[in-house]
């Protein structure tokens, strides 16, 4: 399979018109793709396209203007194998869900750490960001806004940088903002009403947990620690799982996040079933009833932690008055953790017992699109000026 059948997990179907095209004139595509080498919707008008992209450790969201007034946002795992094709022997590249399924043997995640650490990091990324941009024709003609973790490493920086300003994209400019600012933008309405607003956001990713301070869209006090992070809690379950079972079940991290990303739930956990299948044949059935709201359990307690105790007492330091204003708004959680059904209130009582005050915490509705979402209308800002 190549990289233009590679499936991503694509939050905003296809029309089915094109859905059909795609699968009865395959053919005929392939004999004029290369004339159109700006795709999408984008040939009727010489506009930029707005586009919003986060290139995330576990995942990459893309969003652009889609059908009428929706936006389209392409979703898949950061990660790509390459195989060499049976017939040609030329080396082809798959990525997303399709990769981390078929080839798990040497399925590589490129932004393990959050960001390419070097250049052989940089080099991967840049084949697995181009390999999602052909197969989803997001345009050259475009105006691209990127989020960014807040993490002091100019190295990474700079090489997540070269990775967008290589992919061919954003002709017409290139810029990058804080992953929490553009994650917060949906949370405060249809708009950038979050630009006007002064607020905290708490960033709960799978690498990274980071608080801020913001000011009319100026980050202050930025905080990030590499302790209290998604993968962690992947860990985590993966070892709470062997202890429930006896050691009788072994999964890895892969597994465990789907397990926590199915079935955490801070209102109506549930306990469930799986099944591995054993190496000399037969099926073992466990029952997992702890280990994902333990582990999850432990994270918020850890989150509310490192904010209330570190981030909070370093922002009042520098900047009392902000902190003041700050916390009569609601605390916005953004990133993937937030998707965990309940976690917003299980948030705020915590963290007002921690403070003790009363806090409010919100999310925006797809904390694990928000970034892009909120990057991508700043794009389309930037392209009306
Ligand atoms: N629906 C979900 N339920 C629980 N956890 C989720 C969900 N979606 C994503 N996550 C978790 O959120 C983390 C990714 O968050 P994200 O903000 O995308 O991180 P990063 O910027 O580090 O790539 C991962 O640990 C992932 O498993
Ligand atoms: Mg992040």
């Amino acid at each position: 399979m190549s990289v233009d059948d590679a499936e991503t997990d694509d939050e905003s179907e296809p029309a089915p018109d094109e859905e059909e095209a795609a699968t009865t004139e395959e053919p005929a595509e392939e004999s004029t793709g290369a004339e159109t080498d700006n795709g999408g919707d984008t040939e009727a008008s010489g506009d930029p396209v707005p586009v919003g992209v986060k290139l995330g450790s576990t995942r990459t969201v893309i969003a652009m203007p889609g059908d009428g007034d929706d936006l389209e946002t392409v979703r898949t795992l950061t990660c790509l194998a390459t195989y060499e094709d049976a017939i040609t022997g030329q080396e082809q590249v798959i990525f997303g869900e399709e990769a981390a399924e078929q080839y798990p043997d040497r399925v590589q995640f490129t932004l393990r750490s959050g960001l390419p650490e070097d250049e052989k990091g940089a080099d991967l990324t840049r084949r697995f960001f181009q390999s999602v941009i052909e197969a989803n024709d997001v345009p050259e003609n475009s105006g691209v806004v990127y989020a960014i973790p807040t993490i002091e490493n100019e190295r990474g920086l700079a090489n997540l940088q070269s990775v967008v300003e290589d992919s061919g994209i954003g002709e017409h400019f290139i810029q990058s903002y804080p992953e929490s600012l553009c994650g917060a933008i949906p949370a405060f309405g249809d708009g950038l009403e979050a630009i006007n607003e002064i607020f905290l956001a708490v960033n709960m990713g799978s690498t990274n947990l980071e608080a801020s301070a913001y000011r009319r869209g100026e980050q202050l006090a930025p905080f990030t620690t590499g302790a209290v992070t998604g993968n962690e809690v992947d860990r985590r379950i993966a070892n709470y799982v062997e202890a429930e079972t006896q050691g009788r079940v072994n999964v890895d991290t892969q597994t465990a996040r789907e397990y926590k990303e199915q079935h955490a739930d801070f209102q109506n956990f549930e306990p469930f079933t799986d099944v591995i299948q054993q190496p000399g044949g037969g099926a073992h059935e466990f029952t997992i009833e702890r280990s994902v709201m333990d582990a999850v359990d432990e994270y918020l307690d850890e989150v509310v932690e490192e904010f209330a105790n570190t981030f909070l007492p370093e922002l009042a330091n520098d900047h009392m008055k902000v902190y003041q204003l700050a916390l009569d708004q609601p605390i916005v959680l953004t990133g993937g953790m937030a998707c965990i059904p309940g976690i917003v209130d299980e948030f705020a009582e915590r963290a007002s017992e921690a403070l003790n005050r009363d806090v409010e915490a919100i999310a925006p509705d797809e904390p694990d699109l928000a970034a892009t979402i909120g990057a991508q209308r700043i794009a389309a800002r930037l392209t009306e000026n």
